[in-house]
């Protein structure tokens, strides 16, 4: 705050000074006023989406000074990364895959296991995360913030966690794709724009498949393809020889030891196969994972919320196996019907992935 208000001192000063002295020396200290006013308005308040985009791209916000949210969500990639699990500050390797950012303020829940619900609640975690930016605490994120004079004007003195929250918030709001093949074909019944194979995937999606009980379509654009809510997955995954019973066990020591849920789930495989239980303590949770959105599905392999899939036929053969064998009706698909999903999933990609993918590459 003390910056902005010298700031407002010196724009108020020239005025002033112009009045009181008509003489040469007045001339100069005019000048010079103005100087020093041109030299505080360089850096403006910025609005606070433009601000959370700088803070989204600025890897000084990180224990290694190289990571920031932009590295494993990439603008070029649907704001996701193409790894199967993330990598973070001095190359540590995270437990799950990253999502697409696109449409995200669409999202009810985050997180594979929605252990948050809003974009302001999650600002911060990745910052203090060790395994994504790997800052120690906020006090660390507020003093590194105070060193950084690009960002004075637009961060008051005590609301700097506050502000950040809600400028990275404001910037995530406005990555949203445009209008894909599908939307164009369901709701403005374009028939051309999607292909036949296309067609005869949807069909199989809405219908004999089942997908669409959870992967939803609603009347109009955007259509979310999913229903905010959490299923198990496939077979309970053991991990690592230790039982689901022994996993809850440590996750609920680890808990009252203070462990935060995100620390629990970045760091240790085991326990991020626990799933939606972290969030809830509900046992049913254990093991189920947000259905995640089908939007842009081409361009956002691998897949599945540890990344362990590699294509996208390899996904729907999954789905039709895994679906099948939860609902105790096994499905039985032709391989050309499989492959009419996958062009059907393929329509799902936007003709327009950003509108200002370019500038908000840029530093
Ligand atoms: C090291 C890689 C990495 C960095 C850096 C990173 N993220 Fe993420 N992000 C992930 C991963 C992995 C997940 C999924 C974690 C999970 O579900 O447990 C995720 C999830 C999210 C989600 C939830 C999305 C959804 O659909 O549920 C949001 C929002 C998000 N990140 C925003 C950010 C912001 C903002 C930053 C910078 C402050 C950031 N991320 C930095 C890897 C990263
Ligand atoms: C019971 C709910 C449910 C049904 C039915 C269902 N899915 Fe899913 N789908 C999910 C969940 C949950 C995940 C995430 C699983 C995970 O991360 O381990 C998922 C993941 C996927 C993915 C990977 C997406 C990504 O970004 O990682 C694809 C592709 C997919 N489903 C396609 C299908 C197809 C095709 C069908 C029909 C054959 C189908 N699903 C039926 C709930 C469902």
């Amino acid at each position: 705050m003390k910056v902005h208000q010298k700031t407002e001192m010196n724009l108020s000063f020239i005025p002033r000074i112009a009045f009181r002295f008509k003489t040469a020396t007045g001339a100069v200290l005019v000048l010079v006023g103005i100087a020093i006013a041109c030299a505080a308005a360089a850096e403006p308040t910025m609005p606070l989406e433009e601000l959370g985009r700088r803070l989204f791209l600025d890897v000084r916000l990180s224990a290694d000074g190289k990571t920031a949210c932009a590295s494993c969500h990439q603008p070029s990639r649907t704001f996701q990364d193409g790894r199967q699990v993330s990598v973070g500050a001095f190359a540590r390797r995270g437990t799950r895959n990253a999502p697409s950012l696109l449409n995200v303020a669409s999202q009810t829940v985050l997180f594979w296991d929605g252990r948050r619900s809003s974009l302001e609640e999650q600002a911060l975690d990745p910052i203090l995360n060790v395994a994504e930016h790997g800052l120690t605490s906020e006090a660390v994120l507020v003093k590194m913030l105070r060193g950084m004079p690009e960002y004075q004007n637009s961060l008051e003195k005590g609301s700097e966690l506050k502000t950040v929250s809600a400028a990275l918030s404001a910037f995530q709001k406005t990555l949203v794709d445009g209008r894909n093949g599908f939307e164009n074909y369901l709701i403005d019944g374009d028939s051309t724009a999607i292909s036949d194979s296309a067609k005869r995937g949807w069909v199989l999606f809405a219908g004999r498949a089942g997908c669409i009980e959870c992967h939803r379509v609603e009347s109009r654009a955007p259509i979310s393809l999913t229903d905010q809510a959490f299923h198990s997955v496939f077979i309970p995954r053991q991990a690592r020889g230790l039982s689901t019973t022994r996993l809850v066990e440590i996750f609920h020591k680890l808990s009252s030891e203070g462990a935060s849920y995100d620390q629990m789930v970045a760091e240790t495989p085991d326990l991020a196969t626990l799933g939606r239980y972290v969030a809830t303590r509900d046992p049913k949770d254990i093991g189920r994972f947000r259905t995640p959105s089908l939007r842009n599905v081409a361009l956002t392999a691998p897949y599945m919320h540890d990344g362990s899939v590699s294509s996208l036929a390899e996904a729907v053969d999954l789905e039709v196996y895994y679906r099948g064998r939860v609902s105790g009706k096994p499905l039985i698909l032709l391989d050309s019907e499989k492959t009419d999903i996958v062009e059907f999933l393929r329509s799902l990609t936007a003709a327009r992935q950003m509108p200002a993918s370019k500038r908000i590459g840029q530093q």
